[in-house]
């Protein structure tokens, strides 16, 4: 399956598609992440991605199409992937289409996380990562024992430098401005489902499983 998420920052896209990933071995795919890993690495992609990255605007078409293409070329994606985080504009849109033509692949699915605009900022400023285990929490919302798993593997809860209350605000508007023309693109196209992902983590994993037909 070659599945496409989309959402505002905050969805849970994310966490939902490393669940899929586990139980289901579809690859997750996301330019966030790639990006992320660029600018740890000081690679020559990460120091030009870096500015936008830190101001919550989108890098440009051209470094990120050029990621998505060497990624889906690895033999782990021939099984199947989730794409988390792009395409983020109808550009990238276009050029997904093109790349998946010239593969003679197609898209099997696009989900949209939909969630309360107001629960977005929570989860944000709330989210961090642990340093050893790589897992996404959440100080607001995660069990107290998944914080401490944390600790007791000797971790720190880290938190993205683009969490901040005034880089959210600007991802949210760029969100809406640049990606959420994607639902309509979609819809167009006869792929969208829409997973309702107000509600807690296993509540909507199980909805998500429904939209894409996994059992
Ligand atoms: P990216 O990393 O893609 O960030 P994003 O889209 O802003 O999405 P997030 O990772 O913030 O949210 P998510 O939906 O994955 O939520 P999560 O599961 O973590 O992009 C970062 C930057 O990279 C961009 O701003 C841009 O600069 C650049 N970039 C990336 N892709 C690009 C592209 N294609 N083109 C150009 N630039 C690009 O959950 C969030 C929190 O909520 C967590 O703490 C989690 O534990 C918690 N949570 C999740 N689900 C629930 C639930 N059901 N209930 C309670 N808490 C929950």
């Amino acid at each position: 399956m070659r599945i496409v998420m989309l959402g505002a920052p905050g969805s849970g896209k994310g966490t939902q598609a490393q669940r899929i990933q586990k139980d289901h071995g579809l690859v997750q795919i996301s330019t966030g992440d790639l990006l992320r890993r660029a600018v740890a690495d000081k690679t020559p992609l990460g120091e030009k991605a870096k500015k936008a990255m830190d101001l919550g605007n989108l890098v440009s078409d051209d470094i990120v199409l050029g990621m998505i293409k060497e990624r889906i070329a690895q033999p782990d994606a021939e099984r199947g992937f989730i794409l988390d985080g792009f395409p983020r504009n109808l550009s990238q849109a276009n050029s997904l289409d093109a790349l998946l033509a010239e593969l003679t692949l197609t898209l099997d699915r696009v989900v949209l996380m939909d969630v309360d605009f107001d629960v977005l900022m929570k989860r944000l400023t709330g989210r961090r990562t642990c340093s050893t285990t790589g897992a996404v929490l959440n100080v607001y919302f995660s069990p107290p024992a998944e914080l401490e798993a944390c600790r007791k593997a000797g971790g720190e809860l880290l938190q993205r430098k683009d969490d901040n209350e005034v880089t959210i605000r600007n991802r949210l508007q760029v969100y809406e401005r640049d990606t959420a023309p994607l639902v309509d693109h979609y819809t167009q196209k006869g792929l969208l489902a829409t997973v309702p992902a107000t509600a807690e983590v296993d509540v909507v994993y199980a909805r998500l499983k429904s939209a894409l037909g996994l059992t």
